[in-house]
């Protein structure tokens, strides 16, 4: 059975307008895109299109390839200080003069809608309230709204960024899976992954994931987005794994919508945090 992140996102969508229609004040994004890397602009461009979508205003900032250090923090700083941006994204990957963490940690924590500051990480890795980065807290939310159980089951992710891997790694593990993280340096992959009943791929290879590694009746998510000849693929060979897997999220139209409904969640949980904490000064 297809896991229909399409679908499931687009009721989400249509939640968070619901949501934001309903609050005191219009909340707002500010995106942050240094350089014209080609991918980043398209995935920007679906970050505004979804903002428009739900009734969140966004704030764009596209700085030139040779943009400074100076100036990307400055932005950061301003919006950080500015009360009408509730959320600070800084479209990864950054040119390769910038310090990416620093740039990403002078994100106020309550404004970080990727989830990606070390007080977020942090924060998620003790189990407390977190912004959870948008694409592992997508896969968790599809699983949901599939009822795949997730406690007791050997759930095993394929890549340990900080991104993805280990972040999707500590949701798995919150809701009680026994998790393997696996890694460019596992040996005997294709015999750990036969184990998994719960199987996520965040590899970045083309069919990295083919039906022989794959338990019978598995749960098969596919987080890949990879470029083969003009047309997007995932890292599950799609055609081989849907005749083993009892579940599988197609590429595209899986985990990538699933990825921008969360980070407008995250908008919302931002804006919370925000009102939270102007109710404790007051
Ligand atoms: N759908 C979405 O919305 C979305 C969002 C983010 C990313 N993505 C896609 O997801 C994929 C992963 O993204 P990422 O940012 O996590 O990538 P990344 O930072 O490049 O991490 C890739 C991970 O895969 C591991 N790996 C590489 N070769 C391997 C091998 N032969 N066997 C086992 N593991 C191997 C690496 O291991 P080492 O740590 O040992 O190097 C690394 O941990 C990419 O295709 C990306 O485009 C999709």
């Amino acid at each position: 059975m297809i896991l229909d992140g399409k679908k499931t996102s687009e009721l989400i969508v249509k939640q968070v307008a619901k949501e934001v229609s309903n609050l005191p004040e219009p909340i707002t994004l500010a995106i942050i895109l240094v350089g014209k890397n080609p991918a980043s602009q398209v995935y920007v461009k679906n970050k505004i299109k979804a903002c428009n979508e739900a009734g969140i205003g966004v704030k764009d900032y596209r700085l030139d390839e040779k943009a400074t250090q100076k100036e990307v923090l400055q932005i950061i700083h301003d919006c950080n200080k500015d009360v009408t941006v509730n959320g600070i994204l800084v479209q990864l990957p950054l040119p390769s003069h910038l310090d990416q963490d620093l740039i990403i940690n002078a994100i106020d924590p309550k404004k970080d809608v990727d989830g990606l500051t070390i007080i977020n990480q942090g924060r998620l890795f003790n189990g407390m309230e977190a912004i959870i980065p948008a694409t592992p807290k997508g896969v968790i939310t599809l699983l949901q709204k599939y009822f795949i159980d997730i406690s007791g089951k050997n759930a095993l992710v394929i890549g340990r960024s900080n991104l993805v891997g280990k972040p999707l790694a500590l949701l798995l593990l919150q809701k009680n899976a026994t998790v393997t993280v696996a890694h460019s340096k596992t040996t005997n992959l294709k015999e750990v992954a036969k184990r998994a009943d719960i199987l996520v791929a965040a590899v970045g290879k083309p069919n990295f994931v083919t039906g022989d590694m794959v338990k019978k009746e598995a749960v098969v998510v596919d987080v890949g987005i990879n470029k083969v000849e003009g047309k997007i693929v995932g890292d599950v060979d799609f055609q081989e794994v849907k005749e083993v897997a009892s579940y599988i999220t197609p590429v595209p139209k899986g985990v990538g919508p699933m990825t921008i409904a969360s980070l407008l969640e995250n908008i919302i949980c931002c804006y919370k945090m925000q009102v939270k904490d102007r109710e404790l000064l007051n």
